[in-house]
């Protein structure tokens, strides 16, 4: 509803340019009020720091969490105001004097956390892994908060084995779907796609999962339970939240495992212990920019395994559609409306 609301009330294709005066200017979209459109400015570059690189960006990442936190709705609120985007790919420009790890003209993905939908950033080279031959830089930028949650969730927290039946909800979606590539095609697990549409259940099914459930016809569990019997899943993933959440924990089989991701419908389902209980499951959070601080190594082998997994040919981003800079405001509403399947990118070339 909210976002119909901000539809509503603003034109989307409202952009705005404040010019510095002098010297060498960058394109960054700006977000100076919350639930507004977002601006794009022309922004003057700082002095990377000793231990900083500047990044000639090609490509950021449109995640759900972006327009939330442009919103004032995400668990992280920037000083205003701010560039958003998590994620992104590029080329190093500069590096600081202390830099060891990249130099000039290396591709790299970095993870930044409001930086990203600008032309250049500046960034600690610590949030910097280098992108491996073979992986074009489009690729790599849809990789960081889509795979790295999939791989957390699936593999640090669900302890996902082969052969385990996996169900995934908003299974089309940037997080879904790699859920289903990782589940399916590195750790051989069977997934069971849940989404909102036909056609987002057969992209899902084209993309690797063995079977698929349109929960706007019916009820998920009542699905889930017609195609693998009583017994219900082993793994559940879930975005979504609400009802769509408690369907799934119902899904589960005896030692079943539930991941809460998100949030996407807007509420958060409160769940009773006893379920928890009767067939041993256990329910369990990623919030995978956390690990940043809390374990780093953790988080770094997210995405190095990532990179690893494109690189082998393991794994294939699904990519939506690509934005321009200035087309930012139609991303958010793309993905804010539920018409998005797999990555949205926006390019910066
Ligand atoms: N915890 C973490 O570390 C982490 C990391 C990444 C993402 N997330 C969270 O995971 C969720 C999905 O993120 P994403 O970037 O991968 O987005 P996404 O799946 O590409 O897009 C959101 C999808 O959610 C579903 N949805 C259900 N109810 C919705 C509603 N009322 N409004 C909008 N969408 C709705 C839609 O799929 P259907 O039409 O199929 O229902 C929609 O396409 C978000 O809540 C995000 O914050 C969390």
């Amino acid at each position: 509803m909210a976002a119909k609301v901000w539809g509503r009330c603003f034109p989307w294709v409202w952009l705005c340019r404040s010019a510095w005066p002098g010297g060498r200017h960058y394109r960054a979209a700006r977000c100076a009020e919350l639930k507004r459109p977002l601006a794009i400015e022309e922004v003057a570059p700082r002095p990377v720091r000793p231990h900083e690189v500047r990044v000639d960006v090609h490509f950021c990442g449109v995640n759900f969490a972006d327009i939330l936190v442009c919103r004032g709705q995400y668990q992280e609120r920037p000083h205003l105001p701010f560039t958003p985007g998590m994620e992104f790919s590029g080329t190093v420009l500069e590096t600081g004097t202390d830099v060891s790890t990249v130099k000039e003209g290396d591709r790299v993905i970095g993870v930044s956390g409001f930086t990203g939908m600008a032309e250049e950033c500046v960034i600690d080279q610590k949030a910097l892994w280098q992108i491996p031959e073979g992986v074009p830089l489009r690729e790599a930028a849809s990789l960081p908060v889509s795979y790295g949650t999939a791989i957390m969730a699936l593999e640090h927290r669900a302890c996902t084995q082969p052969g385990e039946t996996v169900l995934v909800t908003a299974a089309a979606g940037a997080t879904g779907l790699a859920v289903i590539d990782v589940a399916t095609h590195v750790l051989q697990a069977k997934v069971i796609a849940a989404a909102g549409s036909d056609e987002k259940c057969r992209l899902a099914v084209e993309r690797g999962a063995q079977a698929s459930v349109n929960y706007s016809q019916g009820s998920l569990r009542d699905a889930v339970t017609e195609l693998v019997g009583s017994g219900g899943v082993n793994v559940a993933i879930d975005t979504v939240g609400g009802d769509i959440f408690l369907e799934a924990l119902r899904s589960l089989a005896w030692e079943g495992r539930i991941v809460v991701v998100g949030f996407a419908g807007g509420n958060i389902a409160s769940v009773s212990a006893n379920l928890l209980l009767l067939k041993n499951i256990s329910a369990m959070g990623v919030y995978w920019g956390r690990y940043r601080d809390q374990n780093f190594p953790v988080f770094s082998r997210s995405l190095s395994s990532a990179l690893q997994y494109c690189q082998e040919g393991r794994i294939q981003p699904h990519i939506g559609v690509v934005f321009k800079l200035e087309e930012v405001n139609d991303a958010f509403l793309h993905v804010i409306q539920r018409k998005s399947t797999g990555k949205v990118l926006i390019s910066l070339k």
